[in-house]
């Protein structure tokens, strides 16, 4: 009897669509690779947009789906940030593998197999400017037999000319109904319970990264069984609970020092990062309606000034405070500069 596939296999690569057309939300881009598996022709390719968005699926998808299982080893060169791809890997490896000529591959196997092969660069911009300028000429040479997809987050880390010899395609964060339903098909799978309180929680925590949401949910799953509640999710998570950042935000209105300063020690009792706090803090004063332009102004501009102190090493407990302190002066209109006479 052949042996039952571990479930410990990662839902991400489970659930990861085998097909370009299973790829949810991405529009342009899937109508331009369906037209590429009818044509079998194709651009030079550049993905970018935030992590989980189904870049890497989509390029992995389409090179199956172009070659086949057969042909994919030899017509596919598949490069991410954990191989090396410095100057001397563009020299050698990639070039090598552009070079190569190839036949017009089997048709009978049911697959468009073009007369080109595929190179992806996952994870593009951590490819030093020197790797990415040696590219420039080898993408020319042999644009004939070598189609190239690049894909990254940050568009801007990716030199110009570069960037212009590729088609290029914007990832969208996942919209709530398209992460919904992906999460609830994935529940439903599993033989997971997840009501609508959960089911929300997990969306806003995930920011529209997909893969986050799919690994949450593994994690928790893990943890507390089938029947998953918001409560469990956040803790899973380490976001900071709602609640948490509600009771330090009315200490600060409170006016009372000694209340503030209790709340602040608790956060960092409780471990949780300063900086989050920072980013829950200016959600909740940017769309409160009972402060006014000038109370958020004075606000932000310290929240700001924190993160950076924080980002270059500053305390995490003295930042709070002082953030704190600025809040309460700005909410109870007490005067922002300390006199000291
Ligand atoms: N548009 C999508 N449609 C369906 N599933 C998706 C989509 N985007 C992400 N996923 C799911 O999330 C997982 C991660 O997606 P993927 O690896 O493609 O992200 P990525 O865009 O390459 O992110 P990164 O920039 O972090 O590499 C996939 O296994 C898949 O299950
Ligand atoms: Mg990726």
């Amino acid at each position: 009897m052949a042996p039952l596939i571990p479930s410990s296999q990662p839902w991400v690569e489970k659930y990861r669509p085998k097909q370009v057309k299973d790829v949810a939300h991405q529009e342009e881009v899937i109508r331009v690779l369906t037209n590429t598996l009818e044509t079998a022709n194709c651009p030079h390719m550049l993905f970018y947009g935030p992590p989980g968005t189904g870049k890497t699926t989509t390029a992995l998808a389409i090179a199956h789906q172009l070659f086949g299982p057969e042909l994919y080893k030899s017509r596919v060169l598949e490069l991410n940030a954990s191989d090396d791809r410095g100057i001397n890997v563009v020299r050698t490896k990639i070039k090598d593998f552009a070079a190569v000529a190839v036949g017009s591959g089997n048709r009978q196997s049911g697959y468009p197999c073009p007369p080109f092969k595929i190179i992806i660069l996952d994870e593009a911009d951590s490819m030093t400017e020197d790797a990415q300028n040696a590219l420039r000429r080898t993408m020319e040479t042999y644009s004939k037999v070598t189609r190239f997809f690049f894909i990254c987050n940050y568009i801007s880390r990716i030199i110009e000319p570069l960037a212009s010899r590729c088609a290029k395609f914007r990832f969208k964060p996942l919209p709530e109904e398209v992460m919904s339903s992906r999460i609830l098909h994935i529940c439903n799978e599993e033989g997971l319970n997840l009501d609508r309180e959960a089911l929300s929680t997990l969306n806003s925590i995930s920011e529209g990264d997909l893969r986050r949401a799919i690994t949450y949910l593994q994690s928790t799953a893990r943890l507390y069984g089938s029947s998953l509640s918001s409560k469990d999710l956040i803790s899973i998570s380490g976001v900071i609970p709602q609640d948490t950042v509600q009771t330090l935000f009315a200490a600060c209105k409170s006016g009372e020092f000694d209340a503030a300063n209790k709340e602040a020690g608790n956060v960092i009792a409780e471990g949780y990062p300063v900086s989050q706090m920072l980013y829950r803090l200016l959600e909740v004063i940017v769309s409160s309606d009972d402060i006014s332009d000038l109370q958020k102004a004075r606000i932000c501009k310290r929240l700001a000034e924190a993160d950076k102190c924080l980002i270059d090493g500053a305390d995490e407990y003295l930042q709070l405070m002082d953030v704190v302190s600025h809040t309460m002066r700005a909410l109870c209109d007490m005067p922002q500069d300390m006199k000291f006479h």
